[in-house]
């Protein structure tokens, strides 16, 4: 099987339970055994055809350190999941630009090493992916990274908020260089927004009249700190309407909101709040907390992107291609349901789309 050649951008929670989930699935050979993983085998790919070819980060921690240190090295706290072998890929200093925030400008440490040409990079290692994990509010630096995947001849994975795939202007430039992008913003495995939705949906199917819902995210990682500063507005914007669109009527509905408490580590709670009214208006309400880790979340979506992603490069596919972000985003270029995203994703991988 062909490997598939992987640049992460940011070594950060994410890419930490990334890297070590694969080493955790290599060996797994039967789906039935692999518990957590949502395709051990995907269009005939195995997470061991995953290869980390490249790495870039800005933290002196973490640059010019192999992979398997730098992604414990803090401030990443996310949990420990796998031995990590020395992997021969070394951590290259990026550019800074918008990396950093005033919240986070004290827990991350900015390395003096001087910059490498991040395009050169991708090209001498023969990426033929850029899975971007900056900050959610390094918007700048994931249009720069997106640039560079441009010009070295790479697809472009938006895990991140930054809006580029669901941008035009952005779809047309990768559609011109014949190069697939996907994103944006990758959808958690156990995730908050789409629980609370089919929460809301089963109620009002079965005739209850939601009359007010929330659910708030307290988490502890350095990203929960960024998003306090730089997107929590945007976030609360984007989710509220997500899970307004869930119900048929209108109901006072808040989603997305968060704040940060260091000691929860990279883990994240998730409250959730309803209240309704049912037969003859008698009361219901439902009050409930999801207690999750926020970076081994990101892991069996990322997966399942990657492979995709290299499926579309055999099919020399180009653009945006809406059934993989459609499938693993929250903010794709074209939301849709549920259902009719994962139909869309299921043909694209048989080759019947
Ligand atoms: N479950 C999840 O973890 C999940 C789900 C959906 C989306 N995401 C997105 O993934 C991204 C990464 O999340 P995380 O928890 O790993 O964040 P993190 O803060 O732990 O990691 C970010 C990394 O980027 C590095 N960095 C900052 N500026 C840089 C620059 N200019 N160049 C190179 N590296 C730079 C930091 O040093 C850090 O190592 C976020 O945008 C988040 O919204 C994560």
């Amino acid at each position: 099987m062909q490997k598939i050649k992987v640049a992460l951008v940011g070594v950060g929670n994410c890419a930490s339970a990334f890297v070590q989930g694969l080493r955790y699935y290599s060996s797994f050979e039967g789906e039935e055994d692999c518990i957590g993983l949502r395709n051990l085998f995907l269009g005939g790919f195995h997470p061991r055809d995953i290869q980390i070819v490249a790495a870039f980060d800005i933290d002196n921690r973490k640059v010019g350190r192999d992979l398997a240190e730098a992604i414990f090295a803090p401030p990443n706290n996310t949990l420990k999941l796998a031995d990590v072998p020395q992997t021969n890929v070394t951590v290259h200093k990026g550019p800074l630009l918008d990396g950093v925030g005033e919240y986070t400008k004290n827990i991350i440490q900015v390395s003096s090493l001087p910059e490498v040409n991040v395009a050169a990079v991708l090209k001498e290692s023969g990426t033929e992916i850029v899975l971007n994990l900056l900050p959610s509010g390094a918007v700048k630096a994931s249009q720069w990274y997106a640039e560079q995947a441009l010009s070295a001849g790479c697809a472009f994975v938006n895990a991140t908020p930054a809006f580029i795939a669901s941008d035009a202007a952005w779809a047309k430039r990768f559609e011109e260089a014949e190069l697939p992008l996907v994103g944006d913003d990758l959808i958690d495995q156990v995730g908050a927004t789409t629980l609370h939705k089919t929460l809301l949906k089963l109620l009002s199917m079965h005739g209850v009249r939601i009359t007010e819902t929330y659910q708030l995210d307290v988490g502890g990682g350095t990203e929960s700190l960024d998003t306090l500063e730089r997107t929590r507005n945007v976030k609360r914007t984007v989710k509220t309407k997500s899970v307004e669109a869930a119900l048929p009527y209108k109901a006072d509905v808040v989603a997305g909101s968060m704040d940060y408490v260091d000691f929860l580590q990279n883990r994240r709670d998730s409250y959730f709040w309803i209240k309704g009214l049912y037969f003859c208006k008698v009361p219901m309400q439902i009050d409930l907390r999801l207690s999750t880790v926020d970076a081994p979340n990101a892991g069996s979506a990322l997966f399942d992107v990657i492979r995709a992603v290299k499926i579309a490069l055999n099919r020399k596919l180009k653009g945006v291609i809406l059934q993989i972000s459609a499938y693993a985003f929250k903010h794709p270029p074209q939301l849709m349901p549920i259902e009719t995203a994962e139909k869309m994703f299921a043909d694209f991988i048989r080759g019947n789309a």
